[in-house]
């Protein structure tokens, strides 16, 4: 039988490029409230894993939603599209062999569970980052709980949306009372033996 591409263009496999970079694939979910910390643990843990020559990549709001998904909003089906692309784009990171790191909402365990099903369950970690609506509130970083509150941004979650805690995540972690340096720490412990490959 004729092949349609010849052997030599053929896509190199996912088990050279961790080759090449010495470290395996891996996707860190995060998932939680609005100011719950997703994004500061996020950040944090990269440059950890950076410090012990990890190659990762973060995919947040900053840059998802203000340029893959530009054109979606807060309804329950623009948040079912936002995290399909999400975790699209990051199937092709993990399957490069870079640590992946994404910190969103993801508010129904369907979604999860979708996000866990196109990027691979043997990859998948999921993290919940369980601060408790009164503290993510209370913080109120972007002042859009304030807004939530007076009607003015409609759908939000936690307010006027609802949020679905994970059943069994790999880690929970409330940052009200756990310090970002023993999120990392706890992180840290639970990625690493993943990502490392076992030395020849
Ligand atoms: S998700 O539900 O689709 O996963 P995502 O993490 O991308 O949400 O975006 C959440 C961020 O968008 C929040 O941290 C907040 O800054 C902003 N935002 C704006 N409107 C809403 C809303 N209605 N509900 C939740 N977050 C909102």
């Amino acid at each position: 039988m004729n092949h349609i591409y010849p052997i030599f263009e053929r896509m190199l496999p996912r088990e050279e490029k961790e080759e090449l970079l010495g470290q395996r694939g891996l996707m860190v979910w995060f998932t939680g409230l609005s100011g719950s910390g997703k994004s500061t643990i996020a950040i944090a843990l990269e440059r950890e894993l950076h410090r012990r020559g990890i190659l990762c990549r973060i995919l947040d709001g900053d840059n998802i939603r203000t340029g893959i998904n530009s054109n979606l909003g807060f309804t329950a089906e623009d948040r079912v599209e936002n995290i399909r692309r999400i975790a699209e784009v990051a199937k092709l990171f993990v399957d490069t062999g870079i640590v992946t790191i994404a910190a969103f909402i993801s508010p129904g365990r369907e979604i999860r569970e979708m996000a866990a099903d196109i990027i691979g369950r043997k990859d998948f970690l999921e993290i919940y980052v369980s601060t408790p609506l009164e503290e993510c509130e209370r913080r109120d970083v972007k002042g859009l709980y304030a807004k939530a509150r007076r009607g003015e941004i409609q759908h939000f979650t936690g307010i006027s949306a609802p949020f679905e805690a994970p059943a069994s995540p790999a880690l929970a972690i409330d940052t009200s009372v756990t310090s970002l340096e023993e999120s990392v720490e706890s992180l840290l412990q639970l990625v690493l033996p993943h990502i490392q490959k076992k030395q020849r």
